[in-house]
């Protein structure tokens, strides 16, 4: 083999699965990880695509093999483990040269990273890369930050691996530094919010209508062919088919209701705040997750407080469209946090190229995101999807659905954090006039902070401070 046109560092789960896809797409690749020993297994295991495949111990040997300027790619973990890699290789590398990390990482840290080697005049990129080990083996949605000079070198490997939607590829240059990174994190934030609403409307069909988790997977398994259709839709209908080999019950009932997160739902929820946003229902799905990782005190609760639920009103086609409401008001929010990041760091998002790369590879694919792009190639202020005359249409017929659950589900005792979040905030957005001048009269009046009067310029005072 002569040298490799890109470097894989890191063979765990993501990065063992690209590196197999752009060596099944003819791209000789030079492989290593940070734990020697898992190589031989790595290359054992690749068949027929071991020969495009470099393996080597030594990063000094790695860093060799690869054509001039090089490209690094790193799946590893974020954080300090990725600052000591770029410490240890940095040295080894000149001009040019291009390190991509293809993890989840903080985009505060690509940022800082670019500035950091702008002086050695490595090109440093942050990939959002999406979708999975099987997404990565056969075709992720790929989100890149960095310069175009960076992009033009690297994007005849990533437009040949990345997922295609109807032959387009799902990949795309999105802005500088950090972009690809924090529009990774939105993308994990609906995709929190998601799974949340999913939760909840099945938690609802299984406690509320007492159906048994085949129906629902067959439930699901329906949705998956109308305006729901979606990867997490279809995963869900999937999942609740499976029973315990070991006690022979439904796999889900087996399941602890406790989920962690590794933190790109928080980062998505802290960012909107710091930018003065609130994607309440990402917030409400990262909330969830903590409050269920808190089994103990959730068990000790139920014998105080007492933690009957009752019946709800409401069919399972009411709850069908009740989703697609929650689901278009979670992107609506991740959009709204989009546009608010690409003014805030002058990146120019285009929404429509994101809405795109999203159809396919990515964990939130769905039939909704076609929509979603086709409403963003209009005139959309502020990424505000709501104010898409078809996307409102939509939700003109479904939120009397939500409402209907969302009240149900209150009078009934069951938890639909995200969901109520949902219709909090859409019932805020719809009203031309909402509370807050009661916020503004009661800050001045204890706090002589002034309020903005309707209809004339300026900091006011209440009659109050006469
Ligand atoms: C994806 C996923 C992927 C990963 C999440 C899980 O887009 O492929 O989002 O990035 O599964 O990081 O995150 P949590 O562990 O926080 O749920």
């Amino acid at each position: 083999m002569g040298k490799a046109r890109i470097g894989v560092y890191g063979l765990g789960t993501m990065g063992s699965a690209l590196a197999l896809n752009m060596a099944e797409h003819g791209f000789d690749v030079a492989v290593t990880n940070r734990e020697t020993d898992w190589i031989a297994g790595f290359i054992a295991e690749a068949g027929n695509l071991a020969e495009r495949l470099d393996p080597h111990d030594k990063i000094q040997d790695f860093v060799a093999a690869l054509e001039r300027p090089r490209v690094v790619l790193f799946m590893i973990p974020s954080g300090e483990p990725m600052d000591a890699m770029l410490r240890e290789i940095t040295p080894l590398l000149e001009p040019g040269d291009i390190v991509i990390d293809g993890g989840n990482a903080d985009f505060h840290d690509t940022r800082r990273r670019v500035g950091n080697l702008s002086g050695s005049r490595l090109n440093y990129v942050g990939l959002g890369v999406s979708g999975g080990e099987a997404g990565a083996r056969y075709g992720p949605s790929m989100m890149m930050g960095g310069d175009a000079e960076a992009w033009a070198r690297i994007a005849p490997i990533l437009t040949a691996i990345a997922a295609r939607h109807e032959g387009s590829p799902c990949v795309a240059h999105l802005g500088p530094d950090g972009a690809g990174h924090f529009v990774k994190t939105v993308h994990n934030g609906i995709e929190y919010a998601d799974m949340q609403v999913i939760a909840e409307i099945y938690s609802l069909l299984r406690n509320g209508l007492a159906l048994p988790p085949a129906e629902i997977g067959a439930l699901f398994e329906a949705w998956n062919e109308g305006p729901l259709r979606s990867y997490l839709v279809e995963i869900t209908a999937r999942l609740l088919t499976y029973a315990d080999p070991e006690t022979g019950h439904p796999v889900i009932d087996v399941i602890k209701d406790a989920a962690g997160q590794k933190g790109t739902g928080r980062w998505s929820v802290i960012e909107a705040l710091r930018m003065g946003q609130s994607a309440s229902m990402i917030e409400a799905a990262v909330g969830a997750r903590s409050w269920s990782s808190e089994k103990d005190t959730r068990q000790a609760a139920e014998v105080v407080l007492g933690g009957t639920v009752s019946v709800i009103e409401a069919s399972p086609e009411v709850l069908a469209e009740a989703f697609l409401a929650a689901r278009i008001l979670a992107h609506a929010q991740g959009f709204r946090v989009l546009a608010a990041a690409s003014e805030d760091y002058d990146w120019s998002l285009d929404f429509a190229t994101i809405a795109r790369i999203w159809r396919a590879g990515c964990i939130i694919r769905s039939a909704l995101l076609d929509e979603i792009a086709v409403a963003c190639e209009g005139d959309l202020p502020r990424g505000q999807l709501i104010l898409d005359p078809g996307l409102a249409q939509t939700l003109a017929r479904c939120m009397p659905a939500l409402r209907q659950v969302v009240c149900s589900a209150v009078h009934g005792g069951h938890p639909v954090p995200a969901l109520s979040a949902g219709l909090a905030w859409y019932d805020s957005m719809r009203l031309g006039h909402g509370s807050a001048n009661m916020i503004q009269a009661q800050r001045d009046m204890f706090g002589h902070h002034g309020f903005e009067r309707l209809g004339q310029a300026g900091v006011h005072h209440g009659p109050w401070w006469d």
